[in-house]
């Protein structure tokens, strides 16, 4: 048997709390399976936590996050909170969880299903073999940097600043390093070293401790082109890490590469093994309490979990390969589906994956 693992669930607004029920379910399936031992606790977060709490960040959710083992995030956000004020916006908690718990690194893997590759407006032969990590930087830059608003001369502005310690840089560097040399060990440095000083102080510290990492290939990328490039040579890129807010960018069109954000996890680490673990997509509103969402995000997300804060590796790949086989079977969500009268409910995609995990 092996030791009891804590995991704070927040599953969030929208269909966050459907992904993440079906999440739940294979890690029920992987105790049976391999004998790991879960205890979950649930807080409120988000949306949800305004409406009953007043805060989208309540400190008993934090306080419980900060005594877990690893956080399962659902989704938050949705237009019935869309006007308020930045203190009771859902994002405003995204951020303050991520801080809190210091989570600076963001892992979002994009990898093209071979049984998927129609489904992106990209033509299958570009995307041939793409399997890419974006690093993104998640607790410093132009997010968190001071923000106000001024009078001038010429009436009101309104300032975000975007500020970087070369201790940010290198923490998130030296990881991406790291993943690249367990990976193909290729790293594509991404910033704006033509126009802005953080992205000056970026690759000076890139280039500096490059050399300690000589088995991986680097190339420095401007964002600009990055964009571009992510659409012609997809396959060329392996590890990709870059500042927080070009993170946020690339990371949703490295994303529709693979043709649906529903099948995309993620990762936020800090120093340690401790980490939040989320689907990259949102609450989706639209289709949220009708059974329609994809659960594959959240339950790859789990895998991510199993493999980066416990080392479960073997039911890290069980869920992977169970994920593979339900899609190669032809199952699909209607967000995949080709013939959505034909497709199934999210929590029949749950019990599909769920039945095809073993040993
Ligand atoms: C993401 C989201 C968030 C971000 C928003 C909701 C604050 O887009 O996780 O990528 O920009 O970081
Ligand atoms: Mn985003």
């Amino acid at each position: 048997m092996t030791q009891t693992k804590k995991i704070a669930v927040i599953a969030g607004d929208g269909i966050g709390p459907e992904v993440v029920a079906e999440a739940e379910k294979i890690m029920k399936r992987t105790e049976e399976v391999f004998g790991y031992s879960f205890t979950t606790e649930h807080g409120l977060f988000g949306g949800i936590a305004i409406d009953q709490k007043g805060t989208p960040l309540p400190e008993e959710t934090l306080s419980m996050c900060k005594s877990a083992d690893a956080v399962l995030l659902g989704a938050v956000g949705g237009p019935k909170w869309d006007n308020n004020p930045k203190e009771l916006r859902p994002e405003t908690g995204l951020l303050g969880i991520r801080k809190e718990l210091g989570l600076f690194s963001n892992l979002r893997p994009a990898v093209v299903f071979d049984c998927l590759k129609d489904a992106s407006t990209l033509k299958p032969e570009v995307l041939k073999g793409t399997d890419l990590m974006v690093v993104r930087e998640l607790t410093g830059g132009i997010y968190f940097g001071e923000k106000f608003r001024r009078e001038s001369a010429s009436g009101e502005e309104a300032v975000d600043t975007c500020t970087y310690s070369t201790e940010e840089v290198e923490r998130i560097v030296r990881q991406a390093f790291e993943i690249a040399q367990k990976r193909r060990k290729k790293l594509a440095s991404v910033d704006k070293a033509n126009v802005l000083e953080t992205s000056r102080l970026w690759r000076e510290t890139v280039n500096r401790i490059a050399p300690e990492y000589p088995d991986v290939e680097l190339e420095h990328v401007l964002v600009d082109n990055c964009a571009m490039q992510l659409l012609r040579r997809p396959s060329s890129f392996d590890v990709i890490v870059t500042e927080n807010m070009f993170g946020d960018i690339l990371s949703d069109e490295a994303a529709m590469l693979t043709g649906s954000i529903g099948m995309l996890a993620s990762a936020s680490l800090g120093a340690g093994a401790y980490g939040l673990y989320e689907p990259v997509h949102g609450s989706a509103p639209d289709i949220a309490g009708q059974g329609l969402a994809n659960p594959i995000a959240t339950i790859l997300s789990v895998a991510l979990m199993y493999r980066l804060t416990f080392g479960y590796e073997e039911g890290a790949v069980a869920i992977e390969r169970a994920v593979a086989e339900v899609l190669d079977a032809g199952h699909r969500t209607s967000d995949i589906a080709a013939d959505k009268s034909k497709a199934l409910s999210t929590a029949q995609m749950g019990d599909l994956i769920a039945a095809a995990i073993r040993k």
